[in-house]
């Protein structure tokens, strides 16, 4: 949780959450964009490197940069100004893109998540990070997670969310890898009957896209 922090990460989320402000869906997105580049940066500080001579107009540098094994892969739709934030700072990032949705059983509480659509490159021996901007029960990370492992077995995986809920960041802890790094900019402890996260900010995909 980095709201605790970061006063900066805080103004994104805040401005996120504020029930006048997020009606800016262009504004809605581009604070989802830049939490994006904050986690993206945080991240960085453990992903896999590479060491590069680089070549000065004066001389030679060696300097240790980001593996170029990363795959940013995002949930339709609300994951989309995310993923942007994050391709923002791995410009050489292979990218994944798979839909899900919940599927309200007879329009109760009950739901299934569907995932229908996927286009990924292979995954086999690469950095996964696995973007969706809501953790609420933690549901539909794992069905879409579940799938991809279809198209080879990562050799790290990161999840990468906006707003979380303490039950979706334990569903998450148990169902995952143990060596699986989740970064969320903010956890909130309370999730309603629906799935809901409260006070959370809302249906971010509803907030970004209409
Ligand atoms: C929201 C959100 C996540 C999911 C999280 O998607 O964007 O994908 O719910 O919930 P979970 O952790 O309980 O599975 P939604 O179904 O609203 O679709 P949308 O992004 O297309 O609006």
């Amino acid at each position: 949780d980095f709201t605790s922090q970061s006063s900066l990460m805080n103004q994104f989320i805040s401005e996120l959450r504020e029930v006048t402000i997020q009606k800016d869906s262009m504004r809605f997105r581009r604070n989802i964009e830049r939490v994006g580049e904050i986690l993206s940066y945080e991240c960085s500080k453990i992903l896999a490197r590479t060491t590069e001579i680089i070549e000065t107009p004066l001389g030679t540098k060696e300097m240790t940069l980001p593996a170029k094994d990363v795959v940013i892969c995002s949930i339709l739709r609300a994951g989309l100004p995310l993923h942007q934030g994050i391709l923002n700072y791995f410009d050489t990032a292979e990218n994944a893109f798979v839909s899900a949705y919940r599927n309200h059983i007879d329009d109760g509480d009950e739901f299934e998540i569907v995932v229908n659509y996927m286009a990924t490159p292979s995954l086999e021996g690469k950095t996964l990070l696995l973007v969706d901007p809501m953790l609420a029960t933690g549901r539909t990370m794992k069905s879409v997670y579940d799938v991809l492992l279809q198209q080879g077995i990562p050799k790290n995986i990161h999840i990468i969310s906006v707003l979380g809920s303490t039950q979706g960041v334990d569903y998450v802890k148990e169902h995952f890898p143990e060596d699986t790094h989740l970064w969320i900019a903010a956890v909130d402890n309370e999730l309603n009957s629906r799935g809901y996260i409260i006070p959370g900010l809302g249906d971010a995909g509803d907030l970004a896209y209409g």
